[in-house]
């Protein structure tokens, strides 16, 4: 082992806090340690190549080969002027990236408010949503969000996280939202329609929202595809019906873009392919293809005007927002994204990616369901066997677990991720979106390689 990685390793236990990890993990585990990219690979500190499947955490939309182009507008942006606050006065990358962002969301959405990720867009639509019901003469300070979903880690944030076990240590401090049912149709009776399970959901939606008083409800924040709980699509009507309750109530839809946006559906936006028709976008990590931090909301003319009519100003202040650097990097990467075509080709090659992933499905019994849509999908492994026998723990461990699937898939090098969020063990697959055919090849092989063992012993049945 290169000494590097050894001296990298020990400083790292030392010293650094890994995110959502468990630190007892590092001693059993050494450290995984990523120097370098190109194209759809990353390469550890040890120089194996892996190809990264979920385009690292969701974001690396160009993959890792325009660095140099990146790097170029970064320095130029530094030498002009280092940092300018967008408070007040702004700098020239915010107004022209907002110009271009205006231009590629969906039609109506045309003001810009810049964050610095995810999460604090989704704060900042939560304080823009409740100040527009105040200036319309309304107190509403509740909001709807999803089960399963994951909106940020942040306390704003927080309030809409839809997995209990990460929200509820902190449930006097956030927000007030209630956790309507997500649309994932795996597992609903077989004999009920796409239609009959629509109407469901929108059923439970109203239900819940008449039971809270709509008249209390800012905002409901809804990802156009979930990634938590199995990438899931929603089903024919579903936005049209959840856009029509929220009229009803006058209730604002905010669709959280985080991942779903800048071509990862195969459209700028998954708001359009859906046809949510949202009152704002929360968005961030392709936005620059996580080349810098950044983060959006945008806001319909409806919402926008609301605040400029009234002539209030929007009390949502934050230092980094906006940062010229990273609105730099965000032109930058959109100009790129456009030059490859990268939306188009992902629609045209989406067709391969499902029709793999169906032959997976066919192939595997231990494989349960396949959800998603673009460069983005959920693969749904079993939580039991054929005859219905649920998991033990050791079961689980044994088909499910970091030593059947994470490492190997690594060893066979493959960089992904097994959600195991409430319970719903789902693979998820988000490669860059400049990956076609030939990483498409290697990843199945891995995959293939992977689960052929796993299902042998699924098959075999319990011990
Ligand atoms: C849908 C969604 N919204 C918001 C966030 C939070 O983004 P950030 O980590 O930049 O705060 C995430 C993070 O993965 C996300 O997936």
């Amino acid at each position: 082992m290169a000494e590097a990685t050894e001296t990298w390793r020990r400083q790292a236990d030392d010293h650094l806090l890994r995110h959502m990890e468990d630190m007892t993990e590092t001693s059993r585990h050494p450290l995984d340690i990523y120097a370098r990219g190109e194209g759809c690979y990353i390469y550890d500190s040890e120089g194996k190549r892996y190809l990264d499947a979920i385009s690292a955490l969701f974001c690396v939309e160009i993959g890792y080969s325009y660095g140099d182009e990146i790097a170029e507008a970064a320095a130029a942006q530094l030498r002009d002027i280092g940092y300018h606050p967008v408070w007040g006065s702004t700098h020239p990358r915010a107004i022209e990236l907002a110009s271009v962002i205006a231009d590629l969301a969906p039609e109506g959405l045309n003001h810009v408010l810049f964050s610095s990720g995810g999460g604090e867009s989704v704060e900042a639509a939560l304080k823009l949503a409740v100040q527009y019901h105040q200036l319309r003469g309304e107190h509403r300070w509740k909001a709807v969000g999803r089960e399963t979903a994951w909106h940020g880690s942040g306390l704003g944030p927080l309030g809409f996280m839809g997995i209990p076990q990460f929200r509820t240590p902190f449930e006097h401090l956030i927000p007030r939202v209630m956790h309507v049912r997500n649309a994932k149709r795996y597992g609903r009776p077989a004999a009920e329609t796409e239609e009959e399970f629509t109407a469901f959901l929108l059923d439970d939606l109203e239900y819940r929202i008449r039971t809270e008083d709509p008249s209390t409800i800012a905002m409901m924040l809804i990802e156009p595809v979930q990634l938590h709980g199995g990438v899931i699509v929603p089903p024919k009507g579903y936005s049209e019906g959840v856009r029509a309750i929220c009229d009803k109530y006058g209730i604002l839809l905010v669709a959280d873009e985080t991942i779903t946006g800048w071509g990862r559906c195969g459209e700028w936006f998954a708001s359009t392919r859906y046809d949510m028709q949202p009152d704002m976008i929360t968005t961030a990590k392709g936005i620059t293809s996580a080349h810098a931090p950044l983060g959006a909301v945008i806001l319909s003319d409806r919402v926008f005007d609301t605040f400029n009519d009234a002539g209030v100003q929007i009390n949502h202040g934050v230092t980094f927002a906006g940062h010229p650097l990273s609105c730099a990097i965000a032109l930058k990467n959109i100009e790129i994204i456009k030059r490859l075509g990268l939306p188009q080709h992902v629609r045209a090659n989406e067709v391969d990616l499902r029709a793999r992933l169906d032959r997976l499905f066919d192939a595997f019994d231990i494989v349960k369901n396949i959800s998603g849509t673009g460069y983005y999908y959920g693969v749904e492994l079993a939580q039991a066997f054929e005859d219905g026998t649920p998991f033990t723990d050791a079961d689980t461990e044994r088909f499910l677990g970091t030593e059947a699937l994470a490492y190997p898939l690594l060893d066979a090098g493959v960089f992904m991720r097994l959600s195991m969020d409430n319970g719903d063990p789902v693979l998820c697959i988000a490669p860059p979106l400049v990956a076609g055919p030939d990483e498409f090849d290697v990843l199945f092989a891995a995959l293939e390689a992977v689960l052929t063992p796993i299902n042998a012993a699924f098959l075999a049945g319990p011990r």
